[in-house]
């Protein structure tokens, strides 16, 4: 009885890395262009503070995002593209669901967790509740279907769990109960220095990620030097069980070739890393240029950018205000 929508977003937080394009952006796109559903898609800058964040980098990775979206082939015609924080109703329903969300729930988060190691109590309120907005991000614009990476199938199961608390609590059948939607060769890309942790924007060492802003010598490198062990690839998949790191270059190159791992490894099975490399750089560069280069080229025209923002932000409030108010409404406010 829900309009199929697909809401999701990624953090102004620093550069978009190869991570964020496999997991996320290129899924947004073939959602958009599916023709199925109306896509919403945010820049989430709440949860960007929660750690903290320079007030100018903030702005700027704000305005960096836009553009990595759109270079990456949302059109904001057809997808509403935005900035959480224009958007007020997501800091309202937060904090209703602040209220309808247990303690127990949200200390059962991994991420929160892994985010803090030894050092939670130091961590801000925020870091702690992200989830709870997450939920509202998604459920003020009642959407069904929620693209994301695997570290945020949790948070998303949690939005889940929301949505029925609340809709138990007050006996109303008002909010969806949403899908994860986690497909693709590359769920989880991991660092290119260790394979048993993800790759993230957030780790200190650049040469465990590829940013989406690299040149071609840059990811050349960072592919050549990345970690791998000394046998040559294996036939099929079985035989990547143990491998992580020989796992996730194989990931990442189906993923950028639209292939399965079973295909790709048919072709390359028993060839070493040496050779195996430049192919993948040859790739990624062929995939990820374009994308860098459109990303500058529209950085180059900010006011344009905050143009485009501004006017997603009036089309997102005009399907949000009203479910807020309805929502206030079944809470008595
Ligand atoms: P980050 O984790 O890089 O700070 P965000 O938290 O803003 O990025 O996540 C934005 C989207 O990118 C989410 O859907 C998340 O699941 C996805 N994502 C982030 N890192 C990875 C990764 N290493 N592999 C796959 N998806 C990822
Ligand atoms: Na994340």
């Amino acid at each position: 009885s829900f309009t199929p929508r697909v809401f999701s977003g990624i953090q102004p937080s620093g550069g978009l890395t190869l991570g964020n394009y496999l997991g996320a952006m290129k899924r947004f796109v073939e959602m958009q262009e599916a023709g199925e559903y109306e896509t919403i898609y945010c820049i989430v800058d709440l949860h960007a503070i929660t750690v903290w964040q320079d007030p100018a980098a903030l702005t700027r990775n704000t305005r960096e995002l836009c553009a990595g979206y759109i270079a990456a082939g949302i059109d904001p015609e057809k997808s509403v593209l935005f900035n959480q924080s224009q958007v007020a109703e997501h800091a309202q329903l937060a904090w209703i669901f602040n209220c309808v969300a247990r303690m127990g729930w949200m200390q059962r988060m991994t991420q929160f967790k892994d985010k803090v190691g030894k050092n939670a109590q130091n961590a801000s309120l925020g870091l702690f509740a992200y989830p709870a907005l997450m939920a509202a991000d998604i459920l003020l614009y009642h959407a069904t279907h929620v693209p994301v990476g695997e570290d945020q199938k949790q948070h998303v199961e949690l939005t889940r769990d929301i949505a029925i608390k609340f809709n138990h609590d007050y006996k109303v059948d008002f909010f969806p109960v949403c899908e994860p939607v986690i497909e693709g060769a590359a769920t989880r890309v991991m660092s290119l220095r260790d394979g048993s942790k993800k790759m993230s924007k957030s780790d200190p060492s650049d040469m465990s990620r590829i940013n989406l802003t690299d040149d071609a010598d840059t990811i050349a490198r960072k592919i050549r030097k990345a970690k791998t062990d000394p046998e040559p690839l294996p036939e099929d998949p079985k035989g990547l069980e143990g491998r992580p790191e020989a796992r996730n270059l194989v990931n990442i190159y189906a993923a950028l070739a639209d292939r399965t791992v079973e295909d790709v490894l048919a072709e390359i099975g028993g060839r070493q890393f040496s050779e195996f490399k430049p192919m993948l750089a040859d790739l990624a560069v062929a995939k990820l240029g374009p994308i860098s280069t459109e990303m500058a080229r529209l950085m180059d025209d900010p006011a344009e950018i905050d143009r485009i923002l501004t006017r997603g932000a009036e089309r997102a409030r005009e399907i949000a205000a009203p479910i807020l108010r309805r929502t206030y409404d079944i809470v008595g406010m």
